[in-house]
C-alpha cells in the first residue's frame, strides 16, 4: 500500500513539472515595451502616460505573467499563446479554448481600450495585458504546436543543462546575452523608413502566421536532446533581437491607431 502511495505521489510530482510553462522572460517583454515607447505618437504617448500614472510600457510589460499565480486571473492563461497545427492552412478561432487564445486576447484588449464606456481600471489592465501579449506573439514558440505545448515538451540542453526549446527562446538566449532591456532596446538595429514600414504592414493574423512560419523552421532545426549553446546563439540571437524589435514596432502601431 505504502509503495503504491509513493508511486502515485511521484507520478503527481512529475506531472507538475511536466505541466510547468515558461514565458518570454522579463527582459524580452521589457525590451519590446521600451522599443514600442520610442515609436509612439505624441498623442498616444500622452494618453498612455496618463493611464499608467507616468509608468513606462517596459514597466508594465510583465503584468501578464505576474498575475498568473492568482487563481482569480486563471482565465487569462490561454491568452499567452495560440497553437496552429502544422497541417492547418489558417488560424481557426474554433481551436481556441473556451477562454480564448493569444489572438482573441489581443483583440479583446484593443476593444476595451477603444471602448469609450470602459472604466479607467479596465483600460489600465487591458493596456498592460496588450503590451505583454504583443510581446508573446513574437516569441515564435508561443505560436507553436499544441501537441508539445509550444515546444515546452521538446527537451534540449542549454550549455549542458536540461531544459526545453520553448525556454531557450523565452529566456535562455536572452539571459546568456547578459544585456539589460534598456541596452537591448538602445542597441536595436537601425532600420530605414522602408524597413519600419514593412514591419508595420499587415494585420494581427499576418503577424501570427509570420511567427508560426518561424516556429516551423525552428522545430525543424532542432532535435530532441540536442545540446545547444554558442553555435545556436550565434545562429539565432539576431532573430531574437529582430523579433523583439518587430514586437515593439507593431505594439506602437496598434497603440497609435487606438489613440489617433
Ligand atoms: N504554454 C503552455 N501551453 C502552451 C502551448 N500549447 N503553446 C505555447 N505555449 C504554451
Ligand atoms: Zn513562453
Ligand atoms: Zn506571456
Amino acid at each position: 500500500m505504502k509503495r503504491i502511495l509513493i508511486v502515485v505521489v511521484a507520478l503527481f510530482i512529475s506531472q507538475i513539472n511536466f505541466a510547468k510553462e515558461e514565458e518570454w522572460g522579463k527582459t524580452g517583454h521589457r525590451t519590446t515595451g521600451e522599443i514600442a515607447q520610442a515609436h509612439l505618437s505624441r498623442r498616444a504617448q500622452k494618453a498612455i502616460d496618463k493611464l499608467l500614472n507616468g509608468h513606462s510600457l517596459a514597466f508594465v510589460a510583465n503584468h501578464g505573467d505576474d498575475i498568473k499565480s492568482d487563481p482569480a486571473y486563471r482565465k487569462y492563461s490561454p491568452w499567452h499563446y495560440v497553437n496552429i497545427a502544422p497541417e492547418a492552412t489558417e488560424y481557426d478561432p474554433e481551436n481556441a479554448s473556451e477562454d480564448g487564445d493569444l489572438v482573441t486576447g489581443i483583440r479583446k484588449c484593443i476593444a476595451v481600450l477603444e471602448d469609450k464606456n470602459s472604466s479607467r481600471e479596465d483600460k489600465q489592465f487591458h493596456l498592460k495585458m496588450l503590451v505583454h501579449f504583443v510581446g508573446d506573439l513574437h516569441q515564435p514558440f508561443h505560436v507553436g504546436h499544441a501537441s508539445d505545448l509550444g515546444g515546452n515538451r521538446v527537451d534540449v540542453k542549454w550549455f549542458g543543462k536540461k531544459t526545453n526549446i520553448h525556454s531557450v527562446w523565452d529566456s535562455k538566449m536572452i539571459d546568456s546575452y547578459e544585456m539589460s532591456y534598456t541596452e537591448l532596446a538602445e542597441n536595436r538595429d537601425e532600420l530605414s523608413k522602408l524597413q519600419v514600414k514593412a514591419i508595420k504592414d499587415g494585420d494581427l493574423l499576418d503577424w501570427v502566421y509570420e511567427s508560426r512560419n518561424l516556429a516551423e523552421k525552428l522545430y525543424k532545426s532542432v532535435e530532441k536532446d540536442n545540446d545547444l549553446g554558442y553555435k545556436y546563439m550565434y545562429e539565432w540571437f539576431p532573430t531574437v533581437r529582430q523579433q523583439l524589435q518587430k514586437g515593439g514596432i507593431r505594439l506602437a502601431k496598434i497603440l497609435n491607431e487606438i489613440y489617433n
